[in-house]
């Protein structure tokens, strides 16, 4: 993958809104004509992205569609996921509308998963909804948030619980921004590339863990090959999911016990890091309840480590509360949590028409137990 051919991943969305990825070394700085091109039909463009993000890049950004002849403002929100909300949400529409952006306006998201959340929900519930456009400059926005055209906002009551879904009109990807990004948040991103790995392509989870030390400083070509084959395997799983595959339940993989390590942390615990712990868990149960083949769990715990994530709790877990946060996931039902299992590294296999198994609670509690 040379940095300087632009590599386009399509992605299948219902009622003909397919749209493409483009990754290509230095396309900050051709946002414009791209959004020319996917969107004709846009008059005005309004950038949506967080300070840091829109200090760094923005005005390249803006720089791109004055080229292409296209006028377009800067709308920056503060950083971080405590403004991923509604109230930030309401705000950046008022600044919208304040500024006259009309039913011919589209939005540039610009930045992280929050930045990316955030700009597609406000366009998602614009004039009822104008077009975005998705430009992610962090790994994790990169290889999972900017492709899947899930959008929204946190509540008290718990993360992305409001939100639409909103598929973008293109993704522009240049992987040069990720030089910019601070390691560690580079290796929380790391976590769903291996996880893309683990689910379709064990050649790539190796991959990544013989360029780890590269990924970790941010490379431009390791890290354009990774961020290609990330895109490509969620492409391919959400394009089949519109045909009704329920595939995209695989990309919950390392995310039920993930997730509750998470929220018993009090998101103390990064969700990659999560995710890797939720990895190696799953995998380690899997190969107790005899899903799984002997050895994964230990494969994949060398490949997260070697990319710079923890692969056993830091504590003795609260088990009863990690417990208490998988009862209350989403993905339980009948009482009974459910999980994603490796067949082999590189592969999940389908049961029951479905993608996860259901688990009994004691398996769960014991495996808690002796991690
Ligand atoms: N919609 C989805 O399908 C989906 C999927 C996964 C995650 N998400 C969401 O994504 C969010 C996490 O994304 P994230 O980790 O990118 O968080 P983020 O957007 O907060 O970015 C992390 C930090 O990196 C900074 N940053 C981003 N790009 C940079 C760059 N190129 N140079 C310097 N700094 C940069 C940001 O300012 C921020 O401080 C969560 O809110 C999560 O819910 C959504
Ligand atoms: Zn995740």
């Amino acid at each position: 993958m040379s940095g300087d051919v632009p590599t386009v991943v399509p992605v299948a969305v219902p009622g003909g809104r397919d749209y493409t990825v483009v990754v290509e070394a230095g396309s900050i700085d051709r946002v414009g004509s791209h959004a020319r091109e996917a969107a004709p039909d846009v008059r005005r463009w309004a950038i949506v992205g967080d300070d840091t993000v829109s200090g760094l890049y923005a005005d390249r950004v803006r720089a791109s569609f004055e080229a292409a002849g296209l006028p377009a403002s800067v709308f920056a929100f503060p950083a971080g996921e405590a403004n991923k909300n509604r109230a930030v949400w309401a705000e950046l529409t008022d600044r919208l509308l304040a500024d006259g952006l009309g039913r011919d306006g589209g939005v540039v998201g610009l930045g992280g998963g929050v930045s990316g959340d955030l700009a597609g929900f406000v366009a998602a519930t614009y004039m009822r909804g104008v077009p975005v456009l998705q430009v992610p400059t962090s790994v994790v926005a990169m290889v999972d948030s900017a492709v899947g055209g899930k959008t929204g906002v946190d509540a008290p009551a718990g993360k992305n619980l409001v939100g639409a879904f909103h598929p973008p009109v293109r993704v522009v990807v240049d992987p040069t921004t990720i030089a910019t990004l601070p390691v560690a948040e580079r290796i929380q991103g790391l976590a769903e590339a291996v996880k893309h790995g683990a689910i379709v392509d064990a050649e790539y989870a190796r991959a990544i863990e013989r360029d780890a030390e590269k990924l970790r400083v941010g490379a431009l070509e390791p890290t354009t090959r990774m961020v290609v084959r990330s895109i490509q395997v969620k492409a391919e799983v959400v394009s089949a999911d519109e045909r009704e595959t329920g595939l995209r339940e695989t990309l919950n993989f390392g995310h039920t016990i993930g997730h509750a390590l998470e929220a018993a942390s009090g998101f103390a615990v990064p969700h990659g890091s999560a995710v890797a712990l939720g990895m190696v868990l799953e995998s380690r149960l899997g190969e107790v309840l005899g899903w799984t083949t002997e050895g994964t769990a230990r494969e994949l715990a060398g490949i997260l480590e070697r990319v710079g994530l923890p692969v056993a709790p830091a504590h003795p877990p609260d088990v009863e509360r990690i417990l208490e946060f998988v009862r209350a996931d989403k993905k339980v039902r009948g009482g009974r949590p459910r999980i994603v299992f490796l067949r082999t590294l590189g592969r999940v296999d389908s049961h029951d028409g479905g993608w996860a198994r259901a688990v009994e609670e004691e398996a769960l509690r014991a495996l808690l137990i002796a991690a």
